[in-house]
């Protein structure tokens, strides 16, 4: 990743280590990293609050919350960029490091020798979970970030700072968590997500995209807590959250099909990953897909966003990741990474949660399915699918709904009555569609 400019802190003398009346000043002997920079932010939750309610405890609590902070930082290869207020501004060669400083310094924290005074305020209350202490202590939330920042010195303190819209991202990443709560950008994810064993396993949680204040870009955020802490609940993050997706729009009245689009929506409130529309050509496959794609679309509760696209024009399984990564906005080319664009996508998938991906005319592509979407199932937990095709997938936990042909009109009866009579009873004028597990 990045290399390293080597400065020595004029006042890395000035602190040593345990707890103590220490001085909120920078300690750091690491060298500052630049290129490929990796930042974390740091900020006390409810500082304003426990300030107000008790000052005495508050400055003793910084302290040592600035000596847990700085405790690691060396270790992790950390350079304590500055201090403001009670925030930090860290800035790593490496991803890992910088993630693995943030799960072991929440850790840590539990640890520390708080004020009682301290203890007896909510914002600070210990508290159990299920395996044990979830909360103890000022409650940090930190935000990590990379990028390649502006490095400069500071003409006063001769100290190297970094500037740019890395900077403001990072900050944003990290004010948009709870206290307690460590949130990784998607594009710092993408280093650390493959060293989940160095990490100690972490529960991790892809949270969907979000829209950071003055950020254009909506960012994905990867909520990660040591395996010690997963007791930890937090309230939902405190950025509006981006409810994204693309499917086509329709013409004309839906006739029928309600029954069908109740057991879809019963098919995916049970848990079911993989859904297959069954059924002949004509039968109106792609219609009801297109229709429930729409409603869940309107409904905004995926948070990774509806998305769906067809794969008429597919022969191979670079032909349906490239359908797919058109629909999701998932650049691909053929060459370096992209060489396995299954991956990739299946990647793109887990950042973006919970999702719904709706692929529509698989059946002549049947063969590829389980090297994409089976891939895409494995790598994306969250993730949950609808497919359309003439001809069962037989993937594993595959749920098919066998569409009936809507009623033929009686003699004498338009299609126009037919729609009006299905309108007026609520209901399908077709058979309902069974929802079950595919024989395999
Ligand atoms: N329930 C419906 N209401 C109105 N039009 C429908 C309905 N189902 C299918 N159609 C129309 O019938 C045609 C064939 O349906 P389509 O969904 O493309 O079938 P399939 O995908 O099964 O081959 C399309 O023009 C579609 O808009
Ligand atoms: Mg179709």
């Amino acid at each position: 990743m990045g290399s390293v400019l080597r400065m020595v802190s004029p006042l890395s003398t000035m602190e040593g280590p345990g707890f103590g009346g220490a001085p909120r000043r920078r300690s750091s002997t690491v060298a500052a990293p630049t290129g490929t920079v990796v930042l974390v932010f740091t900020e006390v939750q409810g500082s304003t609050r426990l300030w107000e309610q008790c000052s005495g405890g508050m400055r003793a609590a910084l302290d040592i919350h600035d000596r847990v902070l700085r405790a690691l930082l060396a270790e992790h290869g950390g350079y304590e960029v500055k201090t403001q207020g009670d925030s930090f501004m860290v800035a790593f060669p490496s991803a890992v490091e910088a993630v693995c400083w943030c799960l072991r310094t929440q850790q840590e924290l539990l640890r520390a020798p708080w004020p009682e005074e301290l203890l007896a305020e909510p914002d600070a209350a210990e508290e159990l979970g299920p395996g044990g202490c979830v909360y103890r202590g000022l409650r940090v939330r930190m935000g990590v970030h990379l990028g390649e920042p502006e490095c400069r010195l500071d003409a006063q303190t001769g100290e190297v700072d970094y500037f740019g819209r890395v900077v403001n991202v990072a900050a944003r990443v990290a004010s948009a968590g709870q206290g307690g709560q460590v949130l990784v950008s998607g594009m710092a994810w993408a280093r650390v997500e493959g060293e989940l064993e160095v990490l100690g396993r972490p529960r991790v949680h892809a949270l969907g995209e979000y829209h950071l204040q003055g950020v254009e870009e909506a960012v994905s955020l990867v909520e990660v807590l040591p395996a010690a802490l997963v007791g930890r609940r937090f309230e939902a993050l405190r950025v509006q959250r981006v409810l994204r997706g693309h499917v086509p729009g329709e013409t004309g009245e839906l006739i029928g099909r309600q029954e069908e689009l109740a057991e879809l929506r019963r098919c995916f409130d049970s848990g079911a990953r993989l859904v297959t529309l069954l059924g002949p050509g004509g039968m109106g496959k792609s219609r009801l897909a297109t229709r429930f794609g729409n409603l869940e679309l309107a409904a905004r509760t995926w948070e990774g966003g509806v998305w769906m696209c067809e794969l008429t024009d597919a022969a191979t399984v670079g032909d349906i990741c490239h359908a797919v990564g058109q629909a999701l906005g998932v650049a691909l080319t053929r060459s370096g990474e992209d060489s396995e664009p299954a991956e990739r996508l299946g990647r793109a998938l887990a950042g973006r949660g919970d999702v719904l991906l709706i692929v529509d005319n698989v059946e002549h592509v049947i063969q590829h399915l389980p090297a994409t979407l089976g891939r895409w199932r494995a790598l994306a937990p969250q993730a949950r699918f609808l497919v359309t095709s003439r001809e069962s997938l037989l993937l594993p936990e595959e749920r098919v709904i066998d569409l009936e042909p809507l009623e033929v009109p009686e003699e004498g009866e338009t299609c126009k009555e037919l729609m009006a009579a299905a309108m007026r009873c609520g209901c399908s004028s077709s058979a309902p569609g069974r929802c079950a597990a595919a024989s395999s």
